[in-house]
């Protein structure tokens, strides 16, 4: 199964990419997650990375590119994967499908977070990340333990540098222009599932799940 998550920052992406992952026991592909890892390393990709994070913008396409293209080809892909983050822009969106041409792979759908740009500037400066694990958390609904000790992994908690208001200001402008048209080019390939983000988390998964569901399952 192979799905690609769209939406706004913080309409909820890795967090319901995250959950259909442990429920279908296929990786979780963030290319936000693999960034902030390298950025954490001070590898070379995360030092390129990191000035256009902290600006909210995107980082070059062909870099983007060679990591996912990297990352499908590891041996946890074979049964599936989840992409969160990409593509997120038409020129991504066109290399991934060359490359599912090559691989002989099928995209199952498109998932699109549908969520108004106000309640996703709240979730996102409310947001808390494990720096180790990268588990979730959010000062309003999920709070991380007092000691900002991960409880999954004991890793550090954080806020991400790239979620103060001005640049999430800057990031939902840039997934407007660079991002959203994507919509469109897979509408036109019949992918797109367009699912309301604004709900509580299990709302949206189970949504998600019976939108996936009457995919696979048609005549069920
Ligand atoms: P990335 O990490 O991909 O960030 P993003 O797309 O901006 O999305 P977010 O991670 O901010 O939000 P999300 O939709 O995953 O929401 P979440 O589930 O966390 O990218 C970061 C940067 O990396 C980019 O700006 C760019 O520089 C670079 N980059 C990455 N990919 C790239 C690419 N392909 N090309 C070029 N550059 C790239 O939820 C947000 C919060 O809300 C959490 O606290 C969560 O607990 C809470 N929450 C989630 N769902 C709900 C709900 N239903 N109700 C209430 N709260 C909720």
């Amino acid at each position: 199964m192979e799905l690609i998550f769209l939406g706004y920052p913080g309409s909820g992406k890795g967090t319901q990419a995250g959950l259909l992952s442990e429920r279908y026991n296929i990786p979780k592909i963030s290319t936000g997650d693999i960034l902030r890892a390298a950025v954490i390393a001070k590898t070379d990709l995360g030092v390129k990375a990191k000035e256009f994070m902290d600006r909210g913008e995107l980082v070059a396409d062909d870099i983007i590119i060679g990591l996912v293209v990297q990352r499908i080809a590891e041996p946890d892909s074979v049964r599936g994967f989840i992409l969160d983050g990409f593509p997120r822009t038409i020129h991504q969106a066109q290399e991934l499908d060359r490359v599912f041409l090559d691989l002989k792979r099928r995209l199952l759908a498109v998932i699109s977070l549908e969520i108004e740009k106000k309640k996703v500037i709240g979730r996102l400066t409310s947001r808390r990340v494990c720096a180790k694990c990268g588990k979730l958390y959010n000062l309003q609904t999920e709070p991380p333990p007092v000691d900002n000790k991960c409880d999954n992994c004991g890793g550090k908690v954080y806020q991400r540098s790239d979620d103060e208001p001005e640049t999430v200001l800057h990031r939902m402008e840039v997934y407007e222009q660079q991002t959203q048209p994507l919509k469109d080019y897979y509408g036109m390939q019949g992918k797109l599932l367009q699912v309301d983000g604004s709900l509580n988390v299990e709302k949206v998964q189970s949504e998600i799940l019976k939108r996936l569901r009457m995919l696979v399952e048609p005549r069920i």
